[in-house]
């Protein structure tokens, strides 16, 4: 399989779930992968399972000098980069009134500010045809509740994919999304809520996908290096949705 072969692609929060099934389908597909995350051995251990060329990098995805380290360290070891995919994020479910303002912000900080100056400092490397993928969620189409923060920064998110259409568009570099749908991921254990409440939450999300089940990040991970490859060349500003249905209902 070589439908990324001799890519340098980035992908943050690749430690875990969505971002490590996307490292591991880029590498088999011949990509050389950078992967971050705060865990330094779980990061490790990630690397470890990704069979190709990986460089791994303790960096948080909210703070700029980690970020402009994560550019500078890949720009040193592979000189340019054709494939960003900003994907860390946390979820912490609340109602907008219990919602402090330090959670809001490190929210924000994490899904949105992190993505928006890890492009920044991208840009001047980025090759011509490359190609930025943002990961959304469906949850910012809907109404669902206590999603208030994660989903304002998400919505953030897809309104800058249209934005660098525009702006990097001289360089054909496509601007995308991925939007999942409810995803088996470790995200849901990190929600801040008992284990007996992640459970009725996650059973209450099953019950409203058509097709029945939560997604697996190798699900996402597939659509991911559809729209990295030169499969999607004309895909440009567009959100994929992966959902098993569930937006549409
Ligand atoms: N699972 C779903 O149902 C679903 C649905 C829609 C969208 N998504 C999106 O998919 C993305 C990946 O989530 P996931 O479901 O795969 O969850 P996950 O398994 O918890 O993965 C999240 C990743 O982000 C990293 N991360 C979180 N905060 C970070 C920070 N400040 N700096 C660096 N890395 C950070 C984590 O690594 P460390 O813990 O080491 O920092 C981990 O590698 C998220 O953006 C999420 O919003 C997920």
């Amino acid at each position: 399989m070589t439908k990324l072969t001799g890519k340098v692609a980035i992908i943050t929060g690749a430690n875990s779930g969505i971002g490590l099934a996307t490292a591991k389908l880029f590498a088999r597909e011949g990509a050389k992968v950078v992967i971050t995350g705060r865990r330094e051995e779980a990061l490790k251990e990630a690397a470890s399972e990704i069979d190709g060329e990986v460089l791994a990098i303790t960096a948080d995805a909210g703070k700029i000098d980690d970020i402009k380290r994560v550019i500078s360290t890949t720009v040193s070891k592979f000189g340019s980069i054709d494939i960003l995919f900003p994907n860390a994020g946390i979820a912490p479910f609340f109602p907008v009134e219990q919602t402090s303002e330090a959670l809001f912000d490190e929210v924000i900080g994490t899904n949105l500010k992190g993505p928006f100056f890890l492009v920044k400092e991208a840009i001047p490397f980025l090759n011509d045809n490359g190609v930025v993928i943002f990961n959304t969620t469906i949850a910012h189409t809907k109404g669902f509740p206590h999603t208030g923060a994660y989903v304002a920064s998400k919505a953030g998110l897809r309104s800058l994919v249209r934005i660098l259409t525009s702006e990097l568009k001289e360089k054909g570099i496509r601007a995308v999304a991925v939007s999942p749908g409810p995803i088996d991921t470790p995200i849901f254990s990190k929600l801040g809520k008992s284990e007996e409440e992640v459970e009725q939450m996650g059973a209450a999300f099953a019950a409203q996908v058509p097709l029945g089940r939560f997604g697996s990040a190798d699900e996402i991970a597939r659509a991911v290096v559809f729209l990295a490859s030169s499969e999607a060349s004309f895909v440009n500003g567009a959100e994929i949705v992966v959902d098993g249905g569930l937006s549409q209902v």
